[in-house]
């Protein structure tokens, strides 16, 4: 029973650019008590019952290794059904077909674009006398051209609504593995916020532009009154160039725009089988007056349960939290991507690190991540080594140090955000195996060298024309090899398994680091060298990070491997003043820069746009990027003072332990944990700072080096050392 006693179905022939419409009718024998409807693409798919859609499920079925595994969903589809029905889906591109990555030609990518479309699909219907009928794609169906003339993930969509499917011939059975077929397993794929435009204007050159005044991801819904055959075409853009006309050269070769053609009268649409990354579009052509109520930016993304909040007493400070949480919406679709808008929007394996932490506290993200880490581990090669992105659309390119270290970095999160252990037990054998392949891939015993890597990625010492920063590759590399030899340790003692052998690697690698790299250079060697424990002398290393920092200028240095720990390392070892600094710093380099530059979400470079209003670069310049976003995690932890320790997974005890800075006046931090609310916040008064804390577990408060250990409860004290219960 179930889909797979279905049979995939294609076209008899290819389309090409057109997206097919399968069908199949049929009538209703009697009173129907339940039908379900069992569906999957090779694409993307949109199902309509009797003109109606089935389910919200946008994008469907999602984005997984699909070599290995495809996702299947399952609707009630009973008030749908009627006497006579008719079942029509549509099937677009996707990101099965899709030429992913935009910049690189490789046979991966020609074979997968060459793939042909499929859809599997079982309806089962109960009746009221309790006998079953079961409708299932096979020879039976008709496919046909639907209004879709065009629809792809970088490129857009074009629609036709004068068209109505004429022809219809019966579709053909295509031999594709039934065995990949898992059932839906993240999150579901939804419509979230609908903002209605802000303003409709036109640029010095003329452009015709409408602002969302938001970056999202998503699509645009337009209603427009015309007549048949006039034409709404328009393109997106993330921002405005200098002189504040439209510029999108930064999405490179991804062409992002929607062509509808219209029918006659009011009519309301939008595009349904691809996605934009987009604060504004330009209107290229549009029939009649255009006003901000005619468009409405619909944000699309995976259907997580929010969790975390954050709020201070300084505004700009609460866009920049703003703008990361609307950069984890914008890239959480179905996959954790490095950007939405150009043509890449790939499961990074080192952006989705560096920002897991920050993502589990704003959003509960454990399915979200244990179907990604699934896939991961599906996508893991021979050798052990993790790809460049997961899904793994470039399986011939090598993996690198902090990108494949989501294999083990991003389990151990999930298991201490969450304290289910079952993230661990499901990826303990992928944790090995990337540590395994560190230790036969490299060129010197207990160090990792030899090997590509990323660096640390746009780290800002970068000699000039490189985005990998000055930390010296082997280092970065030897310390995340002892990171996630850490980790498979920690999580081999909570799965109970014996861990003796990566013990004793452990300890080799930490000597030979010690050798190897007597004295660190840049701030990203500090950070790690601290952050991970490797230094001899933790607290030195620290003040000396301090002292370098301020070297600097008061400016962080760091890229993507080191600013996601640069202002815990501070924090921890008593320099939380420098920490605030650098997060408070409102010009270039900082989280606040870009906001004076009208951010609405975490850029990929701090100046991806200049004092002068020029760009940074034409080419990576993506204004969705998460990754700097992580430092939200030191906002919860360290700022408001909100964490754990690793042997309370999943906050069953608190720590709390805030920073305040004064130049805020106040902050507070909302945490929905699995073991209830937490709320911490400070406010700043004239001499002292007032705290509140609520908790759900026992909490252990440390204050002005005072410590004080109290139950569940609400608490409300000044920094005297006086800790007042209040009930
Ligand atoms: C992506 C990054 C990614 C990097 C690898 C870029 O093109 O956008 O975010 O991690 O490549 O270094």
């Amino acid at each position: 029973m179930g889909i797979k006693d279905a049979k995939w179905i294609t076209t008899a022939y290819e389309l090409g650019d057109i997206a097919p419409v399968f069908c199949r009718g049929f009538k209703a024998a009697q009173a129907v008590e339940r039908a379900e409807l069992q569906i999957t693409a090779l694409g993307v798919y949109e199902a309509r019952l009797n003109g109606k859609r089935v389910g919200d499920f946008v994008m469907a079925p999602g984005w997984t290794s699909y070599k290995h595994r495809l996702q299947y969903q399952i609707y009630d589809v009973t008030d749908l059904l009627g006497g006579t029905n008719e079942l029509r889906v549509t099937v677009g591109r996707g990101w099965f077909r899709s030429p992913i990555p935009g910049w690189l030609n490789t046979e991966d990518k020609k074979n997968r674009n060459e793939q042909p479309c499929g859809l599997l699909a079982e309806l089962t219907i109960r009746y009221a006398d309790g006998s079953e009928e079961r409708i299932m794609t096979d020879e039976s169906w008709s496919f046909g051209e639907s209004a879709v003339r065009f629809s792809e993930i970088y490129d857009g969509e074009t629609f036709d609504a004068r068209f109505v499917t004429g022809e219809w011939q019966p579709a053909v059975l295509l031999d594709w593995s039934k065995d990949i077929l898992i059932e839906q397993e993240g999150e579901d794929l939804c419509e979230q916020e609908r903002l209605t435009a802000q303003k409709v204007f036109r640029t010095p050159r003329g452009e015709l532009m409408v602002d969302f005044g938001q970056e999202v991801t998503g699509y645009v819904e337009f209603t427009v009154d015309a007549k048949a055959g006039d034409t709404v075409y328009f393109n997106h853009a993330e921002v405005l160039d200098a002189e504040g006309n439209f510029y999108n050269e930064n999405y490179r070769s991804a062409k992002a725009k929607v062509r509808y053609i219209c029918r006659d009268g009011k009519q309301t649409w939008h595009p349904g089988l691809t996605f934009f990354g987009f604060r504004y579009i330009h209107l290229i052509e549009w029939p009649g007056e255009a006003g901000p109520e005619d468009f409405t930016a619909i944000a699309v993304y995976s259907d997580m349960h929010r969790t975390g909040y954050l709020r201070s007493g300084d505004e700009t400070l609460n866009r920049l939290f703003s703008n990361i949480v609307w950069g984890q919406r914008g890239n959480f679709l179905d996959v954790p991507t490095d950007c939405p808008q150009r043509d890449e929007r790939l499961g990074w394996t080192g952006d989705a690190q560096v920002f897991a932490k920050t993502a589990s506290y704003f959003y509960d993200v454990e399915k979200f991540f244990r179907k990604w880490l699934h896939d991961l581990a599906a996508d893991q090669r021979e050798s052990g080594e993790v790809g460049e992105v997961i899904p793994d659309l470039m399986p011939d390119g090598p993996g690198s140090a902090a990108w494949g270290d989501a294999a083990t970095i991003i389990p151990w999160q999930m298991y201490q955000t969450y304290g289910n252990i079952r993230v661990l037990q499901d990826q303990f054998d992928s944790m090995k195996k990337w540590v395994n392949y560190i230790t036969s891939a490299t060129t010197t015993p207990d160090l990792w060298t030899g090997h590509f890597h990323f660096a640390d990625w746009l780290g800002l010492d970068a000699p000039s024309g490189s985005y990998k920063g000055s930390t010296r590759e082997d280092f970065i590399a030897t310390a995340f090899y002892a990171r996630s030899t850490e980790l498979v340790i920690k999580a081999g003692k909570v799965l109970g398994e014996d861990v003796q052998a990566y013990e004793a690697l452990y300890a080799k690698i930490i000597s030979a680091f010690r050798k190897a790299f007597p004295d660190y250079r840049t701030q990203t060697e500090h950070v790690l060298a601290v952050h991970f424990c490797l230094a001899e002398d933790l607290q030195q290393t620290a003040d000396d990070l301090a002292a370098l920092v301020r070297k600097d200028g008061v400016q962080l240095r760091t890229g993507f491997v080191g600013t996601p720990y640069l202002l815990h390392v501070l924090s921890h070892y008593g320099h939380s003043d420098l920490a605030w600094d650098l997060l408070l710093r409102r010009e270039y380099p900082g989280w606040l820069y870009p906001i004076s530059k009208g951010a609405t979400t975490i850029w990929e470079h701090w100046d991806g746009i200049r004092e002068d209003g020029s760009f940074w670069s034409k080419d990576m310049n993506s204004f969705n990027h998460y990754a700097y976003g992580a430092v939200a995690d030191w906002v919860f932890e360290q700022a408001a003072g909100i964490y754990h320790d690793e042997v309370h997974p999943g906050f069953t005890e608190l720590i709390y332990e805030p920073h305040p800075d004064a130049r805020i006046g106040w902050l507070a931090a909302r945490l929905e944990s699995r073991q209830g609310l937490i709320v911490g916040s400070w406010l700043c008064e004239e001499d002292q700072v007032r705290y509140e804390l609520t908790t759900p577990v026992p909490a252990l408060i440390r204050i002005g080096g005072a410590e004080k250990r109290v139950g569940p409860g609400h608490y409300v004290f000044r920094d005297t050392g006086d800790i007042t219960r209040i009930e």
